[in-house]
């Protein structure tokens, strides 16, 4: 059993964690119709989440969603900031996830040359 000190410092920790989650609140959505599974679609998912882990960022939401209609632009990853827009990325590649993960989910900047769709 945990001393007292040792559940106030991991309560602590957890409500730290909470309000991160909060403040960030980043989501990551991979398309993972048959065409987008066909494209690699799994696998920019796990890359996705691998650099969000090795980098060490909290909270960003990772769902998947189905066919957009879109097969030709697959594997799609739309990316929506907290009170942002919502960027659709197209022909994302395992090797594109350093830079999404590193210039627009931690620093707030648009990937321009993945960009495919823009909506409010
Ligand atoms: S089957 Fe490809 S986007 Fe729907």
């Amino acid at each position: 059993m945990k001393s007292l000190e040792e559940l106030k410092k991991l309560r602590e920790k957890l409500q730290s964690d909470t309000k991160l989650r909060a403040a960030d609140g980043i989501k990551v959505i991979v398309g993972m119709g048959t065409c987008g599974i066909a494209a690699g679609a799994r696998e920019v998912m796990a890359a996705l989440m691998d650099e969000v882990k090795k980098r060490g960022v909290a909270g960003v939401a990772f769902q998947q969603t189905g066919c957009i209609g879109m097969c030709d632009k697959e594997v799609l990853v739309d990316i929506i900031s907290p009170g942002g827009p919502r960027i659709t990325y197209g022909n994302v590649r395992p090797s594109d996830a350093g830079r999404l993960v590193a210039e627009h989910v931690v620093n707030g900047q648009i990937v321009k040359d993945l960009v495919v769709a823009k909506s409010v």
